[in-house]
């Protein structure tokens, strides 16, 4: 699908660090619609892409003459934000057509939305969906403290009773998820939405409370391939034997993509799946939120979007 070039109508901040993007048609024209859950592409000057969720406050996702995206300013951003949070009204962004790993679950099962920080953006528009089709919903939004919760007010006002704020600092530590997942009707669909360790503990609880793994649907928000103190290391390619070192500052698949194999992803955040791939040798870091702690300890795949090496070399299925 052909990538779609907006212009920036308003920027305005709606959070500490997370500013709101408005985007329309230099022509005004209409803009592909949407599904609650969808995300764009966006271009950076260097040609690389991130995702951003379409924010959907008012129920127009089906036919929209604008994008809204919040975009939390990274404190170690490696541009992608950096470069949102430079943009001006008049500015242009290039950016794909709505995609969408992250949908609701049709029928009229309850749903539970949770996010954390600004993993709010895509569950807003699930919200508003809900809302709209009169779909049974629960709400809960966490965040540090509440001038971090962006769009926290409106989200108030358009729900009401089915949304409950999380103030980490009055609360005094983070959402307790197991007696909000455990309350859950058992037919209930379950989204979640935020960090790394959210996202592993709702999936611990809903596993816990008798959840099936098709009623929870997850989508990580945050860029977590890289850490400080990262090494480089090798991985070799079994069915060639060709052997690539993965430098400390680029992922498996950066490295390879760079040594002009093609590869096979999405997210590149290590939510998706789809860059799985088999572990014949060596031991895995690994930072996905697709497997299982079993599935881990076999230590038989990776995913190479995210997830490094303990061993100075990987045997990749490949
Ligand atoms: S590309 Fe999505 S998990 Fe790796």
């Amino acid at each position: 699908m052909p990538e779609l070039t907006l212009s920036l109508l308003s920027v305005r901040d709606v959070a500490e660090r997370v500013r709101e993007f408005t985007l329309a048609a230099p022509d005004g024209a209409k803009l592909p619609g949407f599904a609650a859950g969808a995300h764009v592409e966006v271009r950076l000057p260097d040609g690389e892409t991130r995702p951003y969720s379409l924010v959907d406050l008012d129920a127009t996702a089906a036919g929209p003459d604008r994008y809204v995206l919040g975009v939390l300013l990274e404190r170690d951003s490696r541009g992608g934000s950096r470069h949102m949070h430079a943009l001006q009204p008049g500015d242009t962004l290039t950016l794909s057509a709505p995609k969408n790993s992250f949908a609701l679950a049709e029928g009229a099962a309850p749903a539970l939305l949770i996010a954390g920080g600004i993993g709010i953006t895509p569950i807003v528009s699930m919200a508003t969906a809900l809302k709209a089709e009169g779909r049974p919903y629960r709400m809960v939004y966490a965040g540090r403290h509440a001038g971090a919760m962006a769009f926290a007010d409106v989200l108030r006002d358009h729900h009401g009773a089915a949304l409950t704020l999380h103030h980490d600092d009055v609360a005094g530590g983070p959402l307790p998820l197991a007696p909000i997942i455990q309350s859950a009707a058992p037919e209930t669909h379950i989204y979640v939405c935020g960090p790394r360790a959210m996202i592993e503990a709702a999936r611990e609880a809903a596993t816990a409370a008798g959840f099936t793994p098709e009623q929870v649907h997850f989508e990580l928000f945050e860029q977590a391939a890289l850490q400080t103190g990262d090494q480089p290391f090798e991985v070799e390619i079994a069915s060639t034997g060709q052997v690539f070192t993965v430098p400390a500052d680029k992922t498996i698949i950066e490295a390879l993509e760079d040594e002009g194999i093609d590869l096979i992803y999405d997210c590149q955040r290590g939510d998706c799946g789809i860059c799985q791939t088999g572990l014949l040798e060596g031991e895995a870091d690994h930072r996905d939120v697709v497997l299982t702690d079993a599935e881990r300890a076999a230590n038989t795949l990776i995913h190479i979007c995210v997830s490094r090496a303990r061993s100075a070399r990987l045997k990749l299925d490949l």
